[in-house]
């Protein structure tokens, strides 16, 4: 009754034709949606290695660019698993954390500066990959598909650790060499 009273007021947003009705529609739509945001980063991350100054920095992204790659085939095995065919589809929010990525490329000099903010950058994706993950696996676990959930929990643990390790760079040595450039 509420809605309909905020549908004649104008209130509520008329859904597209192709607009989720249930769970599972919505959960496929949140793996297009991942699915086309890590194909992106798999392009999007040699960038930030080849801009990286800081051994452990270089070598945490190369890390993750092959943890990345593997994350897309695991996301079409998913899809597979699902009966889905696998496709992406934009995500504004990835392409958006990416463009923020190579803005910060341009507003810093090479070096531990430049390695912060790629740092501070590569974190946020993190972030983001972190939340939707985690919402994918409890999906996943509504639906019953727990052969999905399990290699979605598998993802979401590695995306925590890629976290933890480039916390681990920026506190190792990384935001102090920064701290110390010129001014
Ligand atoms: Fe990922």
């Amino acid at each position: 009754m509420e809605n309909k009273n905020n549908l004649e007021k104008g209130k509520l947003v008329e859904p597209a034709n192709d607009a989720a009705t249930n769970l599972r529609l919505l959960f496929v739509d949140a793996l297009k949606d991942i699915y086309w945001a890590e194909n992106a980063l798999v392009k999007a991350l040699p960038k930030m290695r080849d801009n990286a100054t800081s051994p452990a920095l270089v070598s945490a992204i190369d890390d993750h660019l092959a943890v990345t790659v593997n994350q897309v085939e695991r996301l079409e095995d998913i899809f597979d698993i699902i009966g889905e065919e696998a496709e992406g589809k934009k995500c504004e929010a990835m392409a958006g954390l990416i463009k923020e990525g190579e803005n910060i490329l341009e507003e810093t000099v090479p070096g531990p500066v430049r390695d912060a903010g790629i740092i501070a950058a590569a974190q946020k994706v993190e972030h983001y990959e972190i939340a939707t993950y985690g919402t994918l696996v409890s999906f996943a676990r509504t639906l019953g598909e727990n052969d999905a959930a399990e290699i979605l929990a598998q993802t979401l643990s590695e995306e925590k650790e890629a976290d933890t390790l480039l916390s681990d760079v920026a506190n190792g040595s990384v935001n102090a060499d920064a701290s110390s450039e010129d001014e």
